[in-house]
């Protein structure tokens, strides 16, 4: 099997890099790898010449424009990457045959209420990130490519900078830390996601029936207070610097940051359909920051 990984350098596109090695024969790019194995989605037009350069049995899209308030000034860019590119895969796919891997966002629904939602929830993004989200999961479906098209939340890894390494940093700085707790959600690990992908592409190659939307996170969910105060506490622990006392770790509704794009506050997602459609169990959102916390306090 030959996959095309686009998007090898973000948070998920790297764990991707190990994930899915030995499943075959991987080439991995980034809009700025190389000649011929560039992937820029700022211009789509290029990617069906990368398609037809590497042949691909499976495509796996991990590139997209996750700067959630720069996408609301921005949105023409936001759209070209997160919905025209991927429609531009989703096309090459069908095309060949080929299985597209894609992602997706929570950011596709309001946030009303307090129940997980299913695949099935009726849709209503908040902002220009959601938008180009939602276009790009409906471009892929309306393409007749087959397709598995994950929908995560709260995405952290072990490289790069993400909310647990800022509150880390905060923590060891500040007295007192303001933190959101009227958002809800489960962080997810692109460790655990690369691992799912990896998992669900081969049954998916071998049981087309397999392919389709789903959710895709770790089990359990927390305010992004209590994300903070798992960090910062797991810190304290392994005798970390730590500034602000357990106290001092103050909840504070959305509303005292206020930011471009609004944020859904309900974000839970259920994962029914991806544990009895492969036979998979998300570990709780704490078992993979342990390990990436692990991993950063041994350094
Ligand atoms: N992060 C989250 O919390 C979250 C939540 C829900 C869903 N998701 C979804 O999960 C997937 C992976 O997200 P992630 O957290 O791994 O995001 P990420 O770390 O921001 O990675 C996105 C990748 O896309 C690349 N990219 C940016 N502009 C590009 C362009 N013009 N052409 C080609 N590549 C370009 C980025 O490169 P540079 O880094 O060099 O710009 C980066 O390597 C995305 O589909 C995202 O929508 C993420």
């Amino acid at each position: 099997m030959r996959i095309l990984l686009l998007g090898k350098n973000g948070q998920l596109g790297w764990e991707l890099q190990r994930a899915l090695a030995p499943l075959g024969e991987l080439v991995a790019c980034d809009f700025d790898s190389p000649g011929e194995l560039a992937a820029d989605f700022a211009r789509p037009e290029s990617l069906p010449g990368l398609v037809a350069r590497v042949q691909p049995d499976v495509i796996v899209n991990a590139a997209a424009h996750t700067a959630v308030d720069k996408a609301e000034s921005e949105p023409e860019l936001a759209r070209t990457l997160n919905a025209t590119a991927p429609a531009v895969l989703a096309a090459q796919a069908a095309a060949r045959g080929a299985l597209l891997v894609h992602y997706s966002t929570d950011y596709v629904f309001d946030g009303s209420g307090s129940a997980p939602r299913d695949e099935t929830a009726a849709t209503g993004p908040l902002g220009v990130y959601g938008r180009t989200k939602l276009e790009g999961e409906e471009a892929i479906r309306a393409s007749g490519c087959r397709h598995l098209i994950l929908r995560t939340s709260w995405v952290y890894a072990a490289r790069g900078g993400n909310f647990a390494r800022t509150m880390l940093r905060l923590a060891a700085e500040r007295e007192t830390l303001d933190v959101v707790d009227d958002q809800i959600g489960a962080p997810t690990g692109a460790e655990l996601l690369a691992d799912i992908s990896a998992h669900a592409l081969v049954r998916t190659r071998a049981e087309p029936a397999l392919a389709g939307t789903y959710h895709c996170v770790a089990a359990g969910a927390t305010s992004w207070h209590g994300y903070a105060r798992y960090v910062v506490e797991a810190a304290r622990a392994a005798g970390q610097p730590v500034k602000v006392a357990p106290d001092a770790i103050r909840p504070v509704p959305s509303s005292a940051f206020p930011l471009p794009a609004r944020r859904p506050l309900n974000s839970r997602l259920a994962t029914t359909r991806l544990q009895q459609a492969f036979g998979l169990v998300p570990p709780p959102w704490q078992q993979g920051m342990a390990r990436v916390l692990a991993e950063w306090f041994a350094r």
